[in-house]
């Protein structure tokens, strides 16, 4: 009784489920597993860094995001030691677009670590690929499941969202993590340990969707705690976000003919690595004056205009408003230190944050989104 009652699923497997489930999970995956060009076809062996750099890819960006920039790298990088002996911002140039710029230097790292210290063949063990520049636990899971069938379960959201409804897991995210771990381990098969996790992460993508999942197609449905309840939906379990403070500052575009000024994000930190264009610190309680004091300075620049309205934006933490200035410089007008000119027509290769796409078009009075 007293075990009962600190199970924080509501039906952990028993022993006949354990074996069941993970067969109709591959049974499922054989027929309506999806085409994705970093998959080994039915029955060929996984190319490790294929897996490898779809997985640092996929972080943080979507499945058909990804697709383009996945051909155009192996098209030019067919392997690791390629990739290892290009030069960074080669590489840097290749990634623009898929944003956190950190990612790709990691994944050029990786490739130059995997070249000089592992003679060219990614190591085969989660220990091992963890130590590399890039690999955090997930994605070492992942290469290790799905290049080299080793018996372990990556768990990214969408299976975190199967296996909390599966098991009706209370526990609230992010503290459910391990339970949810553990519990995502039941139903990695005897073998082909890479295709039970892919069943679950293509489950998840195209039936278990976070809204309005599809459940009469699901092959483990009649095992789902939270859809004999009715309760799907509400799972996983999150805690409350909190709201922070309403937090101010200016954005300044300026222009020089068709070009636009911009400057990358730091590496580190909100939007890492994305490109914006200058702006003032966001805090909350700004005021206009003084934001409006941390305007670039050019030579020859027209006066500040200030744009009617303001532009908002709502970050995981906090809600933003932002003034926008605009203003005009003179034909031959240097970039301030850290900043550079792009022209307003190849916006759509920069890694432009939403915020900021809203921005431009604010400045520019563009109707649409001046990268799409
Ligand atoms: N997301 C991350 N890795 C994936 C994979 N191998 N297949 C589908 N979606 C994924």
């Amino acid at each position: 009784m007293h075990l009962k009652s600190a199970r924080k699923a509501k039906s952990e497997p028993v022993p006949s489920e354990r074996s069941a489930r993970p067969v109709a999970l591959l049974q499922w995956y054989d027929r309506h597993r999806r085409r994705l060009p970093w998959r080994a076809a039915p029955g060929e062996t996984s190319d490790p860094y294929r897996v490898w750099l779809s997985e640092i890819m996929l972080q943080q960006t979507t499945v058909r995001a990804v697709g383009p920039y996945f051909e155009k790298f192996v098209a030019r990088w067919p392997d690791v030691t390629a990739l290892g002996r290009a030069s960074l911002d080669d590489v840097l140039r290749m990634w623009a677009g898929l944003g956190y710029y950190s990612r790709a230097r990691n994944l050029h790292a990786c490739a130059v670590s995997v070249t000089r210290e592992h003679g060219g063949s990614f190591p085969d063990t989660e220990e091992a690929l963890r130590a590399l520049p890039g690999i955090g636990p997930y994605t070492a899971a992942a290469i290790a499941a799905i290049a080299f069938d080793r018996r372990t379960m990556p768990v990214d959201g969408n299976i975190e969202r199967v296996v909390s409804r599966l098991f009706a897991v209370e526990e609230e995210l992010p503290q459910a993590k391990p339970l949810i771990q553990r519990l995502a381990a039941t139903l990695l098969a005897d073998s082909r340990a890479g295709d039970s996790a892919q069943a679950l992460m293509d489950l998840g993508a195209s039936i278990c969707t976070p809204k309005k999942p599809a459940c009469s197609l699901c092959p483990i449905n009649e095992d789902c705690t939270a859809r004999a309840q009715g309760t799907q939906e509400t799972f996983p379990r999150k805690a409350p976000k909190k709201s922070g403070a309403l937090r101010r500052g200016a954005a300044f575009v300026v222009t020089r003919g068709n070009e636009l000024l911009v400057r990358s994000r730091p590496e580190k930190g909100l939007l890492g690595g994305m490109t914006e264009v200058p702006g003032s610190d966001w805090i909350a309680g700004q005021d206009d004056a003084a934001a409006k004091l941390q305007a670039p300075e050019l030579k020859g620049l027209s006066r500040w205009q200030r744009k009617v309205g303001v532009v908002t934006h709502v970050f995981t933490h906090f809600p933003l408003e932002l003034v926008v200035y605009t203003a005009k410089a003179e034909a031959r007008a240097r970039a301030p230190a850290g900043m550079r000119w792009v022209p307003i027509a190849t916006l759509a290769g920069e890694a432009l944050p939403n915020v900021m796409r809203k921005v431009i078009a604010h400045g520019l009075e563009l109707s649409r989104d001046p990268s799409s």
